[in-house]
């Protein structure tokens, strides 16, 4: 049973991968089942906070009380995340969002023609939604965590990820094994250095994560 250290707080959260559309049947998006976030929303909502979960598509009931916006593109959920951003005193960025969108995207479905001819598609950046809510201006300005999944140099690039971003506190994901998975390990980052959360299920983690961060909310 949690207990309720996040009575009265308003905790906001990105979840699941984000879909950029190259035409009206198809797109690209990353690997990410929602897992990960799902629980920690989850367990948010345990503590007492009430929870808004911004999230791309999943096969994920949301969890219970937790209210729960759908998007699918990175610019749809970076809309969402801005609006409701001011209010709110956690952040917790923890979907897998495209860094691009597909800036040629067609109205009508692309067709295959005679000469096998191959669709170019263009690039564009999406908006980093974390360091956008972490450059608010400081009265309207959530704690933020967030999240790294990297696939080597995990000590090094989180921590530079970290200050980048301007983040008090990273999650960095071990290994790249964790997605779809019950299971997961993770290591905090923040000012004082970083300490790791050993491996475990998911709902287990996101209950220790929320511990961790209401001690840094003093
Ligand atoms: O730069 P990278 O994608 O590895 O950073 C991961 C962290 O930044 C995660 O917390 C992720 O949710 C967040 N992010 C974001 N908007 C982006 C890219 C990443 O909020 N466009």
């Amino acid at each position: 049973f949690q207990p309720k250290t996040l009575t009265g707080k308003h905790v906001l959260l990105t979840a699941g991968p984000t879909f950029e559309a190259i035409d009206p049947v198809r797109g690209i998006t990353n690997l990410s089942s929602g897992k990960m976030g799902y629980a920690i929303a989850r367990a948010a909502r345990e503590a007492g906070a009430e929870v808004l979960l911004v999230s791309g598509p999943t096969a994920l009931p949301p969890p219970y009380g937790v209210r729960r916006i759908d998007v699918l593109s990175a610019q749809q959920m970076h809309d969402v995340v801005l609006s409701h951003a001011a209010g709110q005193d956690i952040f917790v960025a923890v979907a897998a969002v495209a860094d691009w969108y597909v800036a040629n995207a067609s109205d009508q479905k692309l067709k295959k023609n005679a000469d096998g001819d191959t669709p170019e598609l263009v690039f564009a950046q999406n908006p980093d939604i974390l360091a956008a809510v972490a450059s608010l201006p400081l009265h309207q300005r959530p704690y933020c965590v967030g999240f790294a999944a990297e696939s080597e140099n995990l000590l090094e690039y989180a921590e530079a990820k970290r200050q980048r971003k301007n983040v008090p506190l990273l999650v960095g994901n071990i290994g790249h094994d964790t997605f779809g998975k019950d299971e997961n390990q993770l290591v905090l980052f923040d000012v004082k250095g970083h300490s790791s959360l050993p491996r475990a299920n998911k709902l287990q983690l996101a209950r220790q994560l929320i511990a961790e961060i209401v001690s840094r909310l003093g």
